[in-house]
């Protein structure tokens, strides 16, 4: 039972009336129909529970937990790979390593595969080359509001519609229990992550800048947090390439700036993602909110370097333990790959570069301190992005704080996703759980 409320975030658990841990599809079937029957609330599935917004994945009615979905199959053949949706990627890197194969997926451990697919699309280090990880997805199983179970298939012109909703737009059209996602030869890769000082900040700016400006490599991948952590202004870059050192002088600019720590170099896939330092907040109280921009200014640096230090010693006295805001530069290629007709990004012109603000505290009693900060914090940003011309239009779901308005997530997608919505749900059996609604 505890294992199924189990959230990254303390401030996403609820303690549910019960918890249930389907094992097919057709137990998943016989579920939904019990609970729209009987208009039950429930938690649609959680998978990995990393989402940050409380009853996206948590309630206090029933909770249904993806966790037995976790069979692996690839078919080398086809250069493919079935997973289960109860999968983390952590699980899914592993396993195809004996293949020397892998798929776009997440950079931080634990994030589990339906979630990141189904209620975003999935920004990951292989974006710029392969595009979101659901542009990747050839094929899902998915049992509808309805319970019946249907395989849709990205290539059959009956589902298109369907497979549109599926990636990126929420939990509101059913389901899914298994996808069927691209593989690709993997080598060991190069990178990690090198945590400096604040007072390095004009150099990390400076390389961010340089990045940002002169990069053309689509094997890179970079995230570039500015955070504070208990009142210290800290640092951290994540670099990455796909190839098991990077092309010459690529990431000089970061390298050579002195670093409180750095833990860099050729590793699996696997391992990268797992160094990532996120788990240091696992467990305590969190909240995420963002903008998107199409491009990296000093202004826009300056300003997220500002607004972390501004809010991280103003909400020290609040339980504050860390916050930290993340440029991830993708090059406007990582939106041209794949299947590209998806919920999420409703204009594939603009080079969205998502930011994400994270803010992780320990006491209950600041939630609703911390959640206004989150919100004003955003809209200061998106007010200098605007002024310098850089504001992007979408917002990515999976970053975006519970509230915002679908218009701002799904764009002109909205009402296409609607009447989706209205045909395959018309009783709102899905609206008996938390998300991003239509
Ligand atoms: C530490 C950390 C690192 C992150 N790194 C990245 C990153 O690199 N790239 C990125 O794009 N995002 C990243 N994210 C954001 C992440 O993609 C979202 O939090 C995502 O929703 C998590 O998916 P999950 O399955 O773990 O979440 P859950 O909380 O289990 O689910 C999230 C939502 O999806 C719905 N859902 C889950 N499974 C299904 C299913 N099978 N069918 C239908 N709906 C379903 C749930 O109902 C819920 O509304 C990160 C988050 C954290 C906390
Ligand atoms: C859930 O119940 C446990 C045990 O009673 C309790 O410790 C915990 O605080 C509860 N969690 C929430 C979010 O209410
Ligand atoms: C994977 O790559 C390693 C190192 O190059 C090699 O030794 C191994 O045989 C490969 N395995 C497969 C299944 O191709
Ligand atoms: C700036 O970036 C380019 C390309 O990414 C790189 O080759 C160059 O070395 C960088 N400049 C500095 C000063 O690091
Ligand atoms: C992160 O935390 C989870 C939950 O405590 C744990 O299962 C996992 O092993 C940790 N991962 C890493 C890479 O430390
Ligand atoms: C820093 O952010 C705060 C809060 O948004 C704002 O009041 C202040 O003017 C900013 N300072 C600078 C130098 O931008």
């Amino acid at each position: 039972y505890y294992l199924d409320l189990e959230h990254f975030a303390l401030s996403a658990e609820q303690n549910s009336s019960c918890s249930v841990e389907p094992g097919s599809a057709q137990d998943v079937s016989t579920i939904l129909q019990i609970l729209g029957n009987t208009r039950t609330k429930f938690a649609v599935i959680k998978s990995g529970g990393h989402n940050l917004n409380p009853k996206f994945s948590s309630t206090l009615g029933v909770q249904i937990s993806m966790a037995r979905f976790n069979q692996l199959q690839f078919d080398a053949q086809a250069s493919t790979v079935e997973v289960g949706s109860g999968m983390i990627w952590d699980d899914v890197y592993e396993q195809l390593q004996a293949y020397n194969v892998s798929v776009v997926g997440a950079r931080a451990t634990g994030i589990g595969i339906g979630g990141y697919i189904v209620a975003g699309g999935g920004y990951s280090y292989k974006t710029n080359q392969h595009g979101l990880a659901s542009d990747n997805v050839v094929a899902m199983e998915v049992v509808l509001p309805d319970g019946e179970i249907k395989t849709v298939v990205g290539s059959r012109l009956v589902d298109r519609d369907l497979f549109f909703a599926l990636r990126g737009g929420g939990n509101s059209f059913g389901i899914v229990t298994k996808f069927t996602l691209k593989t690709y030869p993997q080598t060991e890769v190069w990178g990690g992550s090198i945590i400096y000082s604040g007072t390095e900040f004009a150099s990390v700016s400076a390389a961010v800048l340089n990045y940002t400006s002169n990069n053309k490599d689509i094997k890179t991948g970079i995230q570039c947090t500015f955070a504070t952590l208990q009142g210290q202004d800290i640092i951290m870059a994540n670099l990455f390439y796909d190839a098991p050192a990077p092309a010459p002088g690529i990431f000089d600019s970061f390298l050579l700036i002195p670093s409180i720590s750095s833990d860099i170099g050729a590793r699996s896939y696997l391992s990268l993602i797992q160094s990532a330092n996120t788990n240091l907040t696992a467990g305590v109280r969190g909240i995420y909110n963002t903008i998107s921009h199409t491009a990296v200014t000093m202004n826009l640096v300056d300003s997220m370097q500002n607004q972390s230090s501004f809010y991280g010693s103003m909400l020290q006295s609040n339980s504050l333990l860390l916050n930290g805001y993340v440029i991830e530069p993708f090059l406007p290629e990582a939106y041209h790959h794949g299947d590209t007709d998806t919920a999420y990004p409703p204009n594939r012109n603009e080079n969205i570069h998502p930011m994400n603000i994270y803010y992780a505290w320990t006491s209950e009693s600041s939630d609703s301190i911390m959640l206004d900060a989150a919100r004003q914090t955003a809209a200061s940003l998106q007010q200098i992005a605007s002024s310098n011309g850089i504001l992007a239009s979408a917002k990515y779901p999976n970053y975006a704080i519970f509230g915002t308005p679908i218009g701002d997530l799904y764009g002109e997608n909205a009402d296409r996703l609607h009447h989706i919505k209205n045909l395959v749900d018309p009783f709102n059996v899905m609206g008996l759980t938390g998300g991003f609604k239509f």
